[in-house]
């Protein structure tokens, strides 16, 4: 099978699966401690019912989206993922490039492969930047800067890793940053030749938007021990409110759970929120983004605008979150097995797939734009309440 004839994201994910060696491809699989957040991170838009409206014409539903004043053909965008290089020479830029061709957002990971200037050049109106804050804070205000500089329209902050999270298939797989290839994982990787030929090929990536703080002429490995010893940092309301100051244009959170949390965010002028367990990679006991979200919509209202991830693998999924009023989503995972099994085709494939999904669901419940959708299409638990949701 190749990228274009994957059928779904789970097909993209076997092919990614089936390239990469398995310290790769569990580092991007993987959770935390028992892994259960992963399940509970996809199942919980499963549990809701679409309940359709027929008789309607809509040949030809609009899933364009306004976030932050801007259109963007689709509702989705794609969430920051670190390392990308090592799965996909490049990943990076054909990430940013497939959601260029798309008209979607695409987050620069705050330990990406690639730099914030190249991203710029690249993507320009459709590449925004994660900070991951750094101990030394004048460098994280240099990033900061370096984006503005740059013209992104968006600063991403990650407000969930405060402790390196223990994964415990990464530690049993040695996987270690700086990586090191072992005898054994070299003899696995032999198996996945496509991925190993690349990998000797262009060396290990380097996280470029760090060269500059470190030693004068440090290698990607000592890049990557820098990095280390910056991030894990705390990152406090003080820090947040610093930055936001510092950053002139569209400011998020990434990782906000608590409605406590988005309400103090709110009073601070921040303009959105992801609403995020970083993909069940943190903190396992953690609930489903969808979980929180009444809580948080309650906590905020109308002040900032409500983004999520975590889990989407359908475009029913999205469909879902936004019948309950999450304005925008984002997906980690789905487009790193499209980039990861075939570049930027397979990231476009991924965004395509979803896309495709989101229209044949919308035909099926009869709207004809995504601003129809409200939680009335959704199975009601009791009579009134869909007497109350009425249009
Ligand atoms: C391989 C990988 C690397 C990630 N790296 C980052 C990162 O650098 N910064 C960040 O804020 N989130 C990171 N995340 C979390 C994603 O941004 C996103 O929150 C998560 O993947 C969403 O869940 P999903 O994969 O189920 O879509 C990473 C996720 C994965 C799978």
């Amino acid at each position: 099978m190749s990228v274009t004839e994957a059928v779904n994201i789970d097909d993209l994910r076997k092919l990614a699966k089936r390239r990469l060696p398995k310290i790769a491809f569990d580092f991007i699989e993987g959770g935390v401690e028992d892994e259960d957040g992963l399940q509970r991170n996809e199942n919980i838009y499963r549990q809701h019912r679409i309940v359709p409206k027929y008789m309607i014409d809509n040949l030809e539903p609009n899933q364009k989206t306004t976030l932050f004043g801007r259109e963007y053909d689709s509702p989705f965008g794609i969430a920051p993922t670190g390392a990308a290089a090592l799965f996909r020479p490049g990943a990076d830029m054909m990430l940013a490039e497939a959601a260029k061709a798309a008209n979607i957002p695409f987050i620069m990971s705050g330990a990406a492969t690639d730099s914030i200037e190249n991203l710029a050049k690249t993507a320009p109106e459709h590449g925004w930047y994660q900070l991951y804050t750094a101990t030394d804070k004048s460098i994280s205000e240099d990033q900061i800067r370096r984006a503005a500089d740059a013209g992104l329209s968006t600063l991403v902050v990650t407000v969930d890793v405060p402790t390196r999270p223990r994964r415990e298939r990464n530690i049993r797989n040695g996987f270690t940053r700086p990586l090191k290839m072992t005898l054994k994982t070299k003899l696995e990787a032999l198996k996945h030749p496509g991925w190993m030929v690349d990998y000797l090929k262009y060396g290990k990536p380097v996280l470029a938007n760090w060269v500059k703080y470190a030693p004068d002429g440090a290698n990607a490995d000592e890049v990557a021990s820098f990095v280390t010893t910056q991030t894990g940092a705390s990152l406090t309301w003080d820090d947040i409110e610093k930055f936001r100051k510092l950053w002139p244009r569209n400011f998020v959170l990434k990782g906000v759970m608590h409605p406590d949390d988005a309400f103090r965010a709110a009073e601070l002028g921040v303009d959105g929120l992801m609403v995020s367990n970083h993909g069940a990679r943190q903190l396992d006991r953690a609930p489903a983004p969808l979980e929180v979200f009444p809580a948080i919509k309650a906590a905020v209202g109308d002040r900032m605008t409500l983004m999520m991830d975590g889990g989407f693998r359908r475009g029913a999924d999205i469909l879902v979150a936004l019948c309950l009023g999450v304005e925008f989503i984002f997906m980690g995972r789905p487009t790193l097995y499209g980039a990861a099994a075939g570049g930027r085709a397979g990231a476009s494939h991924a965004a395509q797939i979803f896309s495709n999904e989101i229209k044949i669901n919308m035909r099926q419940m009869g709207v004809q734009t995504l601003n129809e959708l409200g939680s009335e299409f959704l199975l009601w638990d009791d009579l009134d309440d869909l007497q109350r949701n009425k249009r």
